[in-house]
């Protein structure tokens, strides 16, 4: 009975699934939208689109080329390098500037809504500022993520997790998802985790003033609804898919936000648990995006799951019907086999990896 209630409980031990994808990301980058006061752009050849959906923000800055009175779009960063996301016509360069050096030309290859155009890496911790000049084609800018240093000032600026990073507390099956490549556009850094199974979740912990939950949504059939909930204080559903859409299976949407709140400047806990998955829907997680606040660090808090989400308690607010006969069946069960479980659960951790999708 124990060893069975051990195993079932396996599902809601923290697995780390970025452990069947690329490298644990361990720390967050700073997002900053192309259309924000952040960036500075001078000339008149750059327009500020609204978008409807697939890219960050809802925005865009579309900046086609004028050889006779170029733009200028200057970003300045605090940290070790920068990556610049949105999309580019066939034959698009740029020229840049990093902290005044002379221009150097760049060729970004045609990339479709939501790619890495281009990125600057290892760069001495400190100040910077990088100036870009379309120099051909017609280059579309959606956010900017640099990389933050130790010292970075983390007050108020917004800190992005992708669903890679080391602080996801992913709880059930999530394989890592990349979607085929005949879809149009793509999940920032191109990588999503999935799951199709009612009940699944993340604990995500943070220290900030405001949290915003990124996912991509998929046209297919069937229901989609999911709970999220700051500190488990106020549990809020949102039904994503309920299945009046029309069902197009190659449609995608990318950076759709899916649940923001302001919350009290502190350490916080995010739950986020898959209430309904029907049909052929899937929930996608792309990112985490919270604003730091002083005391922010770019190590996230420790995740203790065990003492702050007791097992009988996350079953059931995860839906999982439980008589109260079974529950205390389990809590005798942790109670004694505390540790020995805790011992299984470490070992079949790494065993348990969520099956690879192509
Ligand atoms: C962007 O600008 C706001 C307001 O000026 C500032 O508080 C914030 O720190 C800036 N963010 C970054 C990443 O520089
Ligand atoms: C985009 O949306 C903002 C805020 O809703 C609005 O102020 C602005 O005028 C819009 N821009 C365009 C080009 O539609
Ligand atoms: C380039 O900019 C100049 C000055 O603003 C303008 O007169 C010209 O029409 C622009 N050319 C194109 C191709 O947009
Ligand atoms: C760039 O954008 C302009 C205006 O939208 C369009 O006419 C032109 O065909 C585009 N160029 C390329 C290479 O996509
Ligand atoms: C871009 O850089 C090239 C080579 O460094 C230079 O010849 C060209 O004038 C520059 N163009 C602009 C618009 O700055
Ligand atoms: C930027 O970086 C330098 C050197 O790493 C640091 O001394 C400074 O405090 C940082 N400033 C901000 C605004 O983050
Ligand atoms: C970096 O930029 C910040 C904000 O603009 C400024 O306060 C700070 O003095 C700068 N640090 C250095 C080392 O230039
Ligand atoms: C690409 O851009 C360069 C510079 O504007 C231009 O000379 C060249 O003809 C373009 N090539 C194509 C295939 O459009
Ligand atoms: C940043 O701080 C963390 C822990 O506080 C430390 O492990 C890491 O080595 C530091 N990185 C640098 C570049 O100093
Ligand atoms: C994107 O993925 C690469 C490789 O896995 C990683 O090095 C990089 O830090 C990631 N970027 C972000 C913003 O997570
Ligand atoms: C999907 O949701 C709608 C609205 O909540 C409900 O009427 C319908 O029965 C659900 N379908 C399935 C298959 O659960
Ligand atoms: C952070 O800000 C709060 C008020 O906004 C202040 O009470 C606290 O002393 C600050 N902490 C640090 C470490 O600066």
């Amino acid at each position: 009975m124990c060893a069975l209630l051990a195993l079932s409980s396996f599902a809601f031990t923290p697995s780390n699934s970025a452990l069947g994808g690329p490298n644990p990301i361990m720390t967050p980058s700073i997002v900053v939208d192309a259309s924000s006061s952040n960036v500075s752009i001078t000339g008149t050849h750059c327009d500020f689109l609204n978008s409807t959906g697939s890219t960050f923000a809802a925005t865009l800055v579309f900046c086609p080329i004028n050889a006779t009175s170029p733009s200028t779009i200057s970003y300045t960063f605090n940290g070790t390098g920068v990556d610049i996301f949105g999309s580019a016509s066939s034959n698009t360069s740029f020229n840049y500037t990093l902290d005044g050096s002379s221009g150097q030309q760049v060729a970004v290859n045609a990339a479709q809504a939501g790619s890495s155009l281009w990125s600057i890496a290892d760069l001495p911790e400190g100040n910077h500022t990088l100036a870009l000049i379309p120099t051909s084609g017609n280059l579309t800018l959606d956010y900017f993520l640099s990389t933050p240093s130790n010292d970075t000032i983390l007050d108020g600026v917004d800190l992005l997790y992708d669903d890679t990073d080391e602080s996801m507390e992913y709880h059930g099956t999530w394989p890592f998802f990349v979607p085929p490549s005949t879809v149009v556009g793509t999940p920032l850094n191109t990588t999503l985790h999935e799951t199709r199974t009612k009940g699944d979740g993340i604990f995500f912990r943070f220290v900030g003033s405001h949290i915003a939950i990124y996912g991509a949504l998929n046209q297919k059939a069937g229901n989609l609804s999911t709970m999220f909930d700051v500190d488990r204080e106020e549990p809020q559903t949102l039904q994503i898919f309920d299945g009046t859409q029309e069902v197009k299976e190659d449609q995608w949407e990318f950076n759709h936000l899916l649940f923001e709140q302001d919350v009290d400047p502190g350490e916080h806990v995010l739950t986020l648990v898959v209430e309904e998955v029907t049909g052929d829907q899937a929930f996608y997680l792309d990112y985490i995006v919270t604003r730091g606040i002083n005391i922010t660090m770019l190590e996230s808090p420790q995740s203790d799951f065990s003492q702050k989400f007791p097992e009988p308690t996350a079953s059931s607010y995860i839906g999982i019907m439980m008589v109260g006969a079974m529950a205390l069946a389990i809590i005798a069960c942790l109670i004694k086999s505390k540790l020995t479980s805790r011992q299984i659960q470490r070992r079949a951790g790494k065993g348990l990896l969520p099956p690879m999708k192509v």
